[in-house]
């Protein structure tokens, strides 16, 4: 597999042919990237803490109902998939006020959203994922109206879900992306769903413990990355070295 090109090669993750057309292996690089690319580093053992997250979150999210693309774990950064005709948005659904929400709009960091915010984003990092509306998503046919309304119901359990999770884990979801894709007509979550698409605060101190350790230098990413995986799977001791 490894000596093979991939077909797809994005920021952190790459797409590999299977002998099955209808599943893809996705590969978990240890590639970290922040500001569309502009900030970008190698940290050995990254990519298996996010694939082994998104994994632990994906057969949560089955088990609760909510359809995925996962399909099994190959190795310890690979995963095996269905392939999906991916929509083109980045579906976000915030928590509490953090990062671009504050940036853009006069909140407090910090401030609990309640309910909570579901923000979509065409994603195209060549014009820097910008923010679009219901209108915008018809009027570009990405999506119809019944599809829009499903996934934005989709989102709000998936918080749910994750949410209570990680509650019981002293961790707080902040906020976090998710991306999708068609299989037919049915709608699966795709992607990932890991300390690189979720912001996560600890409970008592509200210490950063995703990517915004990266993108602000505010500690160890590796050691951070290594600790919340550690905290998230159950029974696993992460207790690996490297
Ligand atoms: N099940 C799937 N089928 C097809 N494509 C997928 C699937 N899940 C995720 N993808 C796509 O694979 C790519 C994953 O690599 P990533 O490094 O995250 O890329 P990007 O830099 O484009 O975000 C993304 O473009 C994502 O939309
Ligand atoms: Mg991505």
């Amino acid at each position: 597999m490894e000596n093979e090109s991939p077909i797809y090669s994005g920021k952190a993750k790459s797409l590999y042919r299977t002998a099955n057309p209808g599943e893809m292996l996705m590969k978990f690089r240890d590639d970290i990237t922040a500001f569309d690319g502009g900030k970008k580093d190698t940290l050995s053992g990254k990519g298996s803490r996010n694939a082994a997250v998104s994994s632990y979150f994906f057969r949560l999210l089955e088990k609760n109902g909510i359809r995925t693309h996962f399909l099994r774990m190959e190795s310890e950064n690979t995963m095996i998939v269905r392939a999906l005709r991916m929509i083109p948005l980045e579906v976000i659904v915030r928590n509490i006020a953090a990062g671009s929400l504050v940036r853009n709009y006069p909140f407090k960091e910090g401030t609990v959203l309640k309910p909570p915010v579901i923000v979509i984003d065409f994603k195209d990092d060549t014009k820097h994922d910008p923010m679009l509306n219901d209108d915008i998503i018809l009027a570009l046919g990405v999506l119809d109206r019944a599809s829009l309304t499903r996934l934005k119901q989709f989102a709000r359990r998936i918080n749910t879900v994750l949410s209570r999770d990680l509650k019981k884990k002293g961790i707080k979801l902040v906020d976090f992306k998710l991306e999708f894709g068609f299989a037919g007509e049915d709608i699966l979550v795709g992607d990932e769903i890991s300390m690189d698409s979720m912001r996560l605060w600890d409970e008592k101190t509200n210490e950063s413990l995703d990517k915004d350790v990266y993108r602000f230098d505010k500690g160890d990413v590796l050691s951070t990355y290594r600790s919340v995986t550690g905290r998230i799977l159950p029974c696993e001791n992460d207790h690996r070295n490297t």
